[in-house]
């Protein structure tokens, strides 16, 4: 009954589709591998925000070979600004293995690649291979839950089992058109903030929530974890035209380069002159920083840190936005 019902809704969803669609650059001249490199990017980034470094990176990168043959520090800094770096230290994983074994087939292939989850796996699989394989996330939650009227929390698991089920029965042969009119229909006119434009939508005659008035009661969402707040201590160390970088290790933004930081009140990293202070807020998906910039004149460049010059940070290093407050220091 369901089944039937939304298989009534694919047609108009994929005519409203090849009418409205925006021109985003990943949609066109599209290679599996671009297609990978597109919905990495795509992880927990606005569209708006992926744009620009989409074309830049496939300039710099066009197949995955040459993003196999290319050192991480290269990688890291074509990265740069997307955040969530593990993302590109993935691609980068995946694309060693496609320059080596070829692109993947299946979706259980496409799944096994770094970094690739099921939403990311269903999305590559239909748009890039033509397999019925759904991209379940909170946007194409949020859209069906609203045509059914469904009150099923989105935050459950079963809930995203149970429509990607539902969906992958009304695929039709044009799969990633279908995948992409999804999401499409969730970011233009079934909008997360703010009420939906059902003027605009073409379910509007087939969507129980609009004809009983109550869109905005759905999606249900489960409780809201707090995010955890974490009180550091950053420190830019400085000493002649350089300052201290290091490597960070496991956690929250691992691999990259950073400002040595110690919890609130712990011991400084180093000893010297305090010049200025200046505070700063940096928020993850789990996790907020609240901090304190300190710079520091130290009088000799002590190991572990790799000491740069202000030049080197901006062109060499992939600075992570979390310091970005503490960038106009850097002279
Ligand atoms: N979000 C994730 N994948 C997308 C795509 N292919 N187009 C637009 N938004 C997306």
């Amino acid at each position: 009954m369901c089944e039937e019902r939304l298989g009534q809704a694919v047609v108009p969803l994929l005519q409203w589709y090849r009418k409205n669609r925006r021109d985003l650059p990943w949609r066109t001249g599209r290679t599996p591998y671009s297609v990978l490199v597109s919905e990495l990017m795509l992880q927990q980034t606005r569209v708006e925000a992926v744009k620009e470094r989409y074309v830049s990176f496939m300039e710099k990168f066009p197949t995955a070979e040459s993003l196999a043959a290319a050192s991480e520090e290269e990688v890291m800094k074509a990265w740069e600004g997307l955040g969530y770096y593990s993302r590109a230290r993935n691609l980068h994983k995946s694309a060693k293995i496609i320059a080596a074994e070829g692109f993947p087939q299946t979706w259980v292939g496409v799944r096994a690649l770094p970094g690739v989850g099921d939403y990311t796996a269903g999305a590559i699989s239909s748009i890039a291979l033509g397999l019925p394989a759904p991209a379940v996330d909170g946007n194409v939650l949020r859209i069906l839950t609203r045509f059914f009227a469904d009150p099923r929390r989105i935050d459950d698991a079963n809930t995203k089992k149970y429509f990607s089920d539902l969906l992958s029965r009304v695929y039709p042969p044009e799969t990633g058109e279908f995948t992409e009119a999804l999401m499409e229909l969730g970011a233009i006119v079934c909008v997360p903030n703010g009420p939906p434009m059902c003027g605009a939508c073409p379910w509007s005659g087939l969507c129980k929530a609009h004809a009983e008035g109550r869109e905005e009661q759905f999606p249900v969402h489960g409780e809201k974890r707090a995010r955890k707040l974490e009180q550091l201590d950053v420190y830019v160390l400085r000493c002649g035209d350089r300052y201290a970088l290091e490597k960070r290790g496991k956690g929250l933004l691992a691999g990259l380069y950073g400002f040595p930081l110690v919890g609130h009140g712990e011991r400084p990293p180093a000893e010297g002159e305090l010049l200025e202070t200046k505070r700063a807020k940096h928020v993850f998906t789990h996790v907020e920083w609240h901090m304190e910039g300190r710079l520091v004149e130290v009088p000799q460049r002590l190991p572990p840190y790799l000491w740069a010059t202000a030049e080197e940070i901006e062109t060499a290093y992939a600075l992570p936005s979390a310091f970005k407050a503490f960038r106009v220091w850097l002279k």
